[in-house]
């Protein structure tokens, strides 16, 4: 484990960096029943990941040393379980903040876990939360950006990366400083109780907000303006008759 000299309190001041591991997410959960206390920020990286999972059981490919694959475990037992979406909420935020820096406002948060540029998936996060009884004890923060991979396999059709865009490398150690300042800031602002602002960035960073786009639900196409994201994390979707809710599950963004 690396103390490190990042100007932040805590996300990041350690960090184990791994040559090549199954997934940081399932590498940190297994240290926090195995050894002594984690300290809170502590973050899991690796040039290489064998087994990356992301979303719905889905793998996570990424070129050894190219990207950003990473994990910072934070202890938000300050909220309560209904509050969940919240951290997804600010941390989507932060990644976005530090997108935005470097390659403009075209970086957008697709709901519920991406992070897309103009119509391309830039990356993506994998939120796992223990819970205690009814107590929040630990949440998993797992990162994949791309960075400095050029081309992506057939499968991951829709993939870019900061290469892509800037025609440069990006520096992963810089990248990952202003992660952790990032998320720390957004995070201390979830514990002070700033939802409404967290609220307010959140929308205003969504991907094809209040925009006509084609949606899938219960077998069924239709169009649809999205309008907002609930404290609970469901999506509200205008048909133009009504605002109908969905939960991550139920609903797919169509091309
Ligand atoms: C997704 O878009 O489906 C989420 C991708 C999350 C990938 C990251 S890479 C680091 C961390 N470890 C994992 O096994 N997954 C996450």
């Amino acid at each position: 484990m690396q103390n490190n000299t990042f100007p932040t309190l805590f996300v990041g001041q350690k960090i184990e960096r791994l040559l090549c591991v199954d997934s940081t997410n399932t590498y940190l959960k297994s240290q926090l029943s195995n050894s002594a206390p984690l300290q809170e920020g502590t973050v899991i990286l690796a040039e290489e990941q064998r087994a990356g999972r992301g979303q719905q059981n889905n793998t996570w490919h990424s070129e050894p040393g190219k990207n950003l694959t990473c994990s910072i475990l934070l202890k938000p037992s300050f909220l309560s379980v209904q509050d969940q979406f919240s951290l997804n909420k600010a941390i989507s935020i932060a990644i976005n903040e530090v997108l935005e820096s470097i390659i403009g406002s075209s970086a957008k948060i697709k709901w519920p876990n991406d992070m897309y540029v103009d119509n391309e998936k830039i990356g993506g996060m994998l939120i796992e939360n223990i819970i205690q009884g009814s107590r929040w004890k630990y949440a998993i923060i797992g990162i994949g950006l791309n960075v400095n991979q050029q081309g992506f396999p057939p499968e991951a059709a829709h993939a870019t990366s900061l290469i892509k865009i800037l025609h440069s490398d990006y520096d992963l150690q810089t990248l990952l400083a202003e992660l952790c300042s990032s998320i720390e800031r957004w995070y201390l602002k979830l514990r002070s109780g700033k939802i409404k602002e967290i609220q307010q960035t959140y929308i205003n960073k969504l991907y094809q907000l209040n925009t006509l786009a084609r949606y899938r639900a219960n077998e069924e196409i239709f169009e649809a303006e999205l309008v907002d994201v609930d404290e609970q994390g469901l999506l509200q979707l205008y048909t133009g008759k009504e605002v109908k809710s969905f939960n991550i599950k139920e609903v797919e963004f169509l091309r």
